[in-house]
């Protein structure tokens, strides 16, 4: 069982888009796949579910122990997802004099971990306590980044969390990958940028380049996966890639 957790404290990268459509992917070749929603926007549940009552039981409760991991998992389509609500922002507040506050998912998470494969986490825009959470939950970190000016801008201030949580937290912590998304070929810029990140990182970038495909952002109005919506679009075919890469990873 791996967990892996997708993050850049940069909004509007791709990281949701990117963890329901790998777990699609992952999913779809086979393995057993549960997504967490840690993001209190819940834009991962809201792009999988419409919005039901049954979201009343969502990550917020299992964080503050008054529900279990396998209260709240719903499925889809053949992957189980651990889905949120804006409620999930006071857990920030509410979990603050909490011991052990940044271990809670973890724990959480013990109870169903070894029905999955792959656990994938879908982190918030920001480093809080959430990410925190999310961080110490996980083995493997991939980076997601937007194939525009500015893509590595505060990532010097990611780098140093993630040396914190390694240091005092979960020294088992690794960055899996770097994802470049939203990528138009047609943009010399976008090749410029994504060419500077594979100078920076080497092989640490996937060779899969996310391509900006507009069934991608369609996708999720219909509560629909890439594979679901348009299994012959581009976004299909590079998640599908993205989701093979990381199953080699080990
Ligand atoms: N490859 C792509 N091609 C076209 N549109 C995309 C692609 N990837 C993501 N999008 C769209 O871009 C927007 C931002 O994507 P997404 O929600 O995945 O980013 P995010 O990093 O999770 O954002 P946030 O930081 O707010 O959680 C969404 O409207 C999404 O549908
Ligand atoms: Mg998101």
């Amino acid at each position: 069982m791996r967990k892996i957790a997708f993050t850049n404290q940069k909004g509007g990268v791709g990281k949701t888009t990117t963890t329901i459509n790998t777990g699609a992917g992952l999913s779809k070749i086979g393995y057993k796949v549960l997504l967490v929603d840690m993001d209190p926007q819940a834009n991962l549940t809201y792009s999988l579910k419409i919005h039901s009552s049954k979201m009343k039981n969502n990550i917020y409760h299992m964080l503050k122990g008054q529900l279990s991991a396998r209260d709240i998992v719903m499925e889809h389509n053949g992957f189980d997802l651990l889905p949120a609500s804006i409620e999930l922002s006071g857990a920030e507040m509410e979990l603050v004099n909490e011991p052990a506050r940044e271990q809670i998912l973890r724990s959480a998470l013990k109870e169903i971990e070894d029905d999955y494969d792959f656990i994938l986490l879908d982190c918030p825009p920001n480093l809080g306590l959430l990410t925190l959470n999310a961080f110490t939950a996980a083995d493997e970190l991939v980076i997601v980044l937007q194939s525009e000016y500015l893509a590595l801008h505060g990532l010097s201030k990611l780098m140093d969390l993630i040396k914190i949580v390694q240091q005092r937290l979960n020294p088992d912590l690794k960055v899996e990958g770097i994802v470049c998304t939203l990528f138009d070929k047609r943009k010399n810029l976008n090749r410029e940028v994504v060419g500077h990140i594979r100078e920076h990182f080497g092989a640490k970038v996937f060779n899969t380049v996310i391509r900006d495909n507009i069934a991608l952002a369609e996708a999720p109005s219909h509560h629909k996966t890439i594979f679901e919506y348009d299994s012959q679009s581009h976004g299909a075919k590079d998640y599908l890639e993205l989701a093979k890469e990381i199953r080699n990873g080990y």
